[in-house]
């Protein structure tokens, strides 16, 4: 299937094509005030704050968690040279042509590198106004050959990336009164895996009839997400959607579907979506980070209560939860509600 950067770049659309028309209801357009914005996170107070800083901002990634599923990070220590190359030489993969890209072009979806468009283009009812590359980076890295920078830099954003998301798995698992190390160890973090997807929303000519990512939660755990300069994101939060705008160089972070089963529902995993604009080409980066794929997730004994509080979850293998979500149209939380 075409991809919608050689689309873009091949025909001049006057409008979009109606496959990629997304069936909007009329309140998905409800915006939330613009006063509604989501938490900010200082990072720095976690890893060398005072005692008292680190224990306001675990309270403050507890309410974060609690009320939103959805925080901004700043002075995470992620070099910003780093992030301008891992998106510069992101969109220089897109940039290639499309035989080369082709290589990577799979059909399984544990193909260790694929390359595609929309989500899964043979269940999807429209199709998405999105190309993506996705690439499993942990336990076993990989990375395209081309660009060749590609593979030096991703490797040293992934784990940098991973280092961040550890100690933010720390601050969680205080949050909720636990031991620092409760979600690495309980999740096998060590051996984990670590999914990197690369989001190019090129210029659409129509962008209020289609849809980059339509509204889903993230499957993983947790999930850190960059930008360039374009906003696009949208959260959902009491009923209304959230434009998202985050600082330059700040790192985005949602919780995922395992960590709502993991917590029994304590900490919820969160709808967003991804709106295009017809001005610049948006790129967007996420690494998803979740536990072993063989794992298999369920509500752990901190959070079930017998009859009081029953496990709201059937457990599951992460690989077959991911095979699950890959398998149906991506919709708000159907996947999750499917294990219930
Ligand atoms: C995603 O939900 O995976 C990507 C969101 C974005 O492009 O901002
Ligand atoms: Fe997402």
């Amino acid at each position: 299937m075409l991809s919608v950067k050689s689309l873009v770049e091949t025909c001049s659309l006057p409008s979009v094509p109606s496959k990629y028309v997304f069936p909007f209801k009329s309140h998905d357009t409800t915006l939330a005030e613009e006063s509604e914005v989501i938490p900010t996170i200082d990072f720095s107070f976690l890893t060398s704050g005072t005692p008292e800083q680190k224990s306001n901002v675990v309270q403050e990634i507890s309410c974060a968690c609690r009320e939103w599923g959805f925080f901004m990070v700043v002075n995470h220590g992620m070099p910003k040279k780093l992030m301008d190359d891992m998106l510069q030489t992101s969109q220089s993969f897109f940039d290639l042509t499309e035989e080369e890209k082709g290589e990577y072009r799979g059909e399984q979806l544990f193909d260790p590198i694929k390359y595609g468009t929309s989500f899964n283009a043979s269940v999807d009812k429209a199709l998405f106004w999105r190309d993506h590359l996705k690439v499993y980076v942990h336990p076993h890295f990989n990375a395209p050959h081309k660009p060749s920078n590609f593979r030096e830099i991703s490797q040293e954003y992934c784990r940098r990336a991973r280092e961040i998301a550890k100690e933010l798995f720390k601050g969680i698992s205080l949050s909720l009164g636990l031991e620092g190390n409760y979600v690495e160890k309980e999740m096998e973090i060590e051996r984990g895996s670590q999914l990197l997807v690369v989001n190019l929303y090129p210029p659409c000519p129509q962008p209020e009839v289609a849809i980059g990512l339509p509204p889903h939660s993230d499957h993983g755990l947790l999930t850190l997400l960059i930008q360039n300069e374009l906003g696009g994101l949208q959260v959902q939060h009491s009923g209304k959607w959230v434009p998202i705008s985050p600082l330059p160089y700040s790192i985005l972070v949602n919780t995922g579907d395992q960590m709502e089963v993991l917590t029994n529902g304590t900490y919820k995993s969160v709808v967003h979506r991804a709106m295009v604009n017809n001005r610049a080409t948006r790129i967007s980066l996420g690494t998803a980070n979740g536990p072993p794929l063989g794992k298999v997730v369920q509500p752990a004994p901190e959070f079930v209560d017998g009859e009081n509080r029953p496990a709201a979850y059937r457990g599951i293998k992460y690989k077959e939860y991911l095979e699950l979500q890959y398998s149906k149209e991506l919709n708000g939380k159907s996947c999750l509600d499917s294990i219930r």
